[in-house]
């Protein structure tokens, strides 16, 4: 069976907490699953299935934990060969236009490195949703039929 690495990019630990219960609930699926700390640029490359969890900082800009990751791919461009991708957004209506940019951004930067995103973008407003578990969770289970 495939695994699927998570990627997570977090300021106050919002994001990084629905990643370790995202992780949870795939290996609960008995789908394979594994966070990946301090992830590096062959970590993606290398990966069977991708999913990336972040929240939005600054005016949709990507958490300083996940930036580097994003950037180094971003030069490096190491092509993903239709590799199953995924990506959920975390952010804030209230920031109007930039809302989810942070998601949005890597899920953009996926596709250019020809990853295929396999279910669309969930994204979660903490303007709505305090708690993004029961959002995310079903999303889950979807999206593991697709991966
Ligand atoms: C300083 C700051 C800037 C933010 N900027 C944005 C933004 O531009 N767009 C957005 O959608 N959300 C924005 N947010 C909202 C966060 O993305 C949202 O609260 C998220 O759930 C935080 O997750 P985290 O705890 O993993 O960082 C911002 C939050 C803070 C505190």
């Amino acid at each position: 069976m495939a695994t699927t690495s998570i990627f997570y990019g977090s300021v106050y630990g919002a994001a990084e907490r629905l990643a370790e219960a995202v992780c949870d609930k795939m290996n609960d699926l008995g789908h394979d699953a594994k966070l990946i700390d301090n992830p590096q640029v062959e970590d993606v490359a290398r990966a069977e299935q991708v999913l990336v969890i972040t929240s939005t900082t600054g005016q949709g800009d990507l958490p300083d934990n996940i930036l580097p990751l994003y950037l180094g791919l971003q030069s490096q461009f190491p092509l993903l060969g239709g590799k199953a991708c995924a990506v959920i957004a975390m952010g804030d209506s209230s920031y109007g236009d930039t809302f989810c940019g942070g998601g949005k951004q890597f899920e953009q930067l996926l596709e250019e490195l020809q990853g295929k995103i396999v279910l669309p973008r969930l994204d979660i407003d903490a303007m709505v949703d305090f708690d993004p578990e029961p959002v995310a969770l079903p999303w889950i289970e979807k999206l593991v039929t697709q991966f």
